[in-house]
């Protein structure tokens, strides 16, 4: 099957030129100049050919930070696998990176077979693991070596969260030491737990039960205090780290200090701390609970910075923690107590249009968009060249993107399994007119077209980032 991409204007991390695209099976063949000779000479032997004409084509978004079917405070993210990677599709995504959860006294290994068991079978697009380390014990530390072999090169650690993923500095500083030698990336959930613990004992005490004192004891500068504590732990061992969703001006100032001395330390951010707000927690009734995820949405000040640290490569990825829960019944369960409302947010399937709205803006350059949306997390988490670039020999992971196109997002059009949107109203310019997974067309103007179970599990290398 040869499928011929063209007339559209070929957007790369380095740049955007008319390029036409020939697609063989499931990989990128070759690339010729629009309208060159070589391009026109592949019309004939085309058994499809797509007129990409006033498109930009680029490479499938990889959101290297979800968590379908999840286990969380007593119930489950509502997405699953096969829900949460057709929205995915829908939304220019055609990769994931979710996390497999090692249980206390249990190994990795079994955490990863529980994911993949959950996985298998139902995905509309490619998907890998990373393994949350929630013992880390000397077996789960030996086990660190197997997991990188087998294609998990990446293991997140919490500094928050006591008593259920929390890691102690010692468990920190092993973990890291280890990752130091195997070539791994620690990803950090960065929040002094223990601190902000002790806070929301006293809220709660004085009868602060609303959303908004989920944010309210969790300030930013406990983000920054535990960004700059990984910082300094993963420097004694010589590791590598990565922080997750960061979201606060003392988080970024404490990563950009570090990457100025040079140390090999790399941030994402997501798009609910870019575009929500403190505000949003403060909603009438009980609507703030919609907004409740950890680290919590900050005061409207903090977006400006993280902007700018998108445009600095201070903050390289842009993942989405997409953690769904549905507002009647999960969220509903943290009704006069905000400490048991589930923590996250939907996001898979709006990333990419939300990040655009940083280049109709003026914050981003298109390529930076690229970038920061598939380029980045392919490299670093070892999917690249096969992932994150339109060129010859990757896998035809392409979306046809209408940049000129109106929509407005709301819960009654996306296809996240969850009864509610986060930016419910917002226009947005630019939408996904088509998307194709290893060659195979999984999204048609708006249709979905593609089948549970095409997604296959993808074994990954380590960072490219650090080279
Ligand atoms: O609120 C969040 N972020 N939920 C998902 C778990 C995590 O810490 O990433
Ligand atoms: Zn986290
Ligand atoms: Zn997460």
């Amino acid at each position: 099957m040869r499928t011929l991409i063209r007339g559209g204007l070929l957007v790369s991390a380095e740049g955007a030129s008319p390029t036409d695209v020939l697609v063989e099976e499931e990989r990128v063949a070759a690339l010729a100049a629009s309208g060159s000779q070589l391009a026109e000479s592949w019309v004939a032997g085309s058994d499809r050919v797509v007129d990409a004409t006033a498109m930009y084509v680029i490479p499938g978004g990889i959101d290297a930070h979800t968590h379908m079917d999840m286990p969380f405070g007593g119930t489950t993210s509502s997405d699953t696998f096969e829900t949460g990677t057709r929205a995915a599709a829908f939304g220019g995504t055609t990769m994931i990176v979710d996390f497999a959860i090692q249980k206390k006294g249990e190994s990795l290994q079994s955490g990863l077979d529980e994911w993949m068991a959950k996985a298998d079978g139902t995905c509309a697009i490619d998907y890998s693991f990373h393994a949350i380390l929630s013992d880390v014990s000397e077996t789960a530390l030996k086990e660190m070596d197997v997991l990188v072999s087998e294609g998990v090169t990446s293991f997140k650690l919490f500094m928050a969260y006591p008593g259920v993923f929390y890691s102690t500095d010692r468990d920190i500083l092993q973990a890291m030491d280890k990752a130091s030698g195997n070539g791994a990336l620690v990803m950090m959930h960065a929040e002094n737990g223990i601190a902000i613990d002790a806070i929301v004992a006293s809220a709660l005490a004085r009868g602060e039960t609303d959303p908004v004192f989920h944010g309210r004891t969790r300030p930013a500068e406990l983000e920054g205090e535990a960004v700059h504590r990984a910082i300094r732990l993963a420097q004694v061992t010589r590791a590598p780290v990565y922080i997750v969703h960061l979201s606060s001006t003392p988080a970024l100032d404490a990563v950009v200090e570090a990457r100025d001395r040079g140390q090999n330390v790399f941030a994402e951010t997501c798009p609910q701390y870019l575009f929500l707000s403190e505000e949003d927690m403060d909603r009438p009734g009980f609507e703030g609970a919609k907004f409740v995820c950890t680290p919590p949405l900050r005061p409207r000040e903090h977006q400006a910075a993280l902007w700018r640290g998108l445009r600095t490569d201070d903050l390289s990825v842009v993942a989405t923690d997409h953690c769904p829960f549905c507002y009647k019944e999960q969220k509903e369960l943290g009704i006069g107590d905000f400490t048991k409302i589930p923590n996250g947010l939907p996001g898979v399937e709006t990333r990419m249009d939300l990040i655009y709205q940083g280049v109709v803006s003026g914050e981003i350059s298109l390529s930076r968009w690229v970038e920061v949306t598939s380029t980045n997390p392919a490299k670093m988490f070892g999917l690249y060249p096969r992932k994150g670039v339109v060129t010859p020999g990757a896998d035809a992971d392409i979306v046809i993107y209408d940049p000129t196109a109106r929509q407005t997002i709301s819960a009654a059009t996306h296809h996240m399994a969850v009864d509610y949107s986060c930016y419910e109203g917002m226009d947005v310019t630019g939408r996904v007119e088509a998307v194709f997974s290893r060659g195979r067309q999984i999204v048609e103007n708006g249709t979905y077209t593609g089948e549970a179970g095409h997604g296959s599990y993808v074994r990954r290398g380590l960072s490219r980032h650090l080279a």
